[in-house]
């Protein structure tokens, strides 16, 4: 688990520091303190990825290759009889970054995320960590944005395992 934790690392930062709107520094400080009082805006990170599929972008400390166009659901469950829904795509190199409009509520112990749809029926089957059916969201980082601060929650890497018939999966 270091060496993926590690590689996880890696990913984040080059994706933030690289492929994000500008002004985008990422920190590691720990979430202010109070919570999300002072945060002017929330977005979850993630990626997609296909396990032991060798296909374009292939990482090979995580034996899994990146899924572009797949779909991913965060789900809050601030109160049972109405949890809140949001999907988004993934893009380059499985990446998604979904802003979550409510700010002040947002708490991510009550947020899990879903493995929505996957573009390759090859690899379609969600594999998720400890048993469970869905993934959860932790603190990331703060960014500095336009209008203040960000709060940025990560759901890590999700993983979609190959179909038994997976002879498409090795195709680069
Ligand atoms: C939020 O901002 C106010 C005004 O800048 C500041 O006084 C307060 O300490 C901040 N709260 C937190 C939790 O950082
Ligand atoms: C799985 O469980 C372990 C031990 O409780 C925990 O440290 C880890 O964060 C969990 N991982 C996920 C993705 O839920
Ligand atoms: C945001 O920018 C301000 C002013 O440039 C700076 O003092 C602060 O440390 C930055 N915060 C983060 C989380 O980068
Ligand atoms: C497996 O997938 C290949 C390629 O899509 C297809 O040609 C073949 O018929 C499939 N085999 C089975 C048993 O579904």
């Amino acid at each position: 688990m270091a060496s993926l934790n590690s590689v996880l690392l890696g990913l984040f930062s080059i994706l933030f520091l690289f492929s994000c709107p500008s002004h985008s520094k990422v920190t590691t400080t720990h979430p202010l303190k109070g919570g999300s009082t002072n945060y002017t805006s929330t977005a979850i990170i993630g990626f997609v990825f296909c396990k032991s599929c060798k296909f374009r972008g292939y990482n090979s400390n995580m034996d899994a290759s990146p899924i572009t166009g797949a779909i991913v659901r965060v789900t809050c469950y601030y109160s049972t009889r109405n949890p809140v829904s949001m999907a988004i795509t993934t893009g380059k190199n499985g990446f998604f970054y979904l802003i979550w409009p409510n700010v002040v509520k947002f708490s991510p112990k009550k947020c899990r995320a879903y493995l929505g749809w996957s573009p390759f029926s090859f690899c379609k089957l969600p594999i998720y960590q400890n048993n469970s059916i869905s993934a959860p969201i932790e603190f990331n980082g703060v960014r500095n944005v336009t209008r203040g601060l960000q709060a940025v929650y990560s759901a890590g890497v999700l993983l979609y395992g190959p179909t038994s018939n997976n002879t498409l999966c090795h195709v680069p």
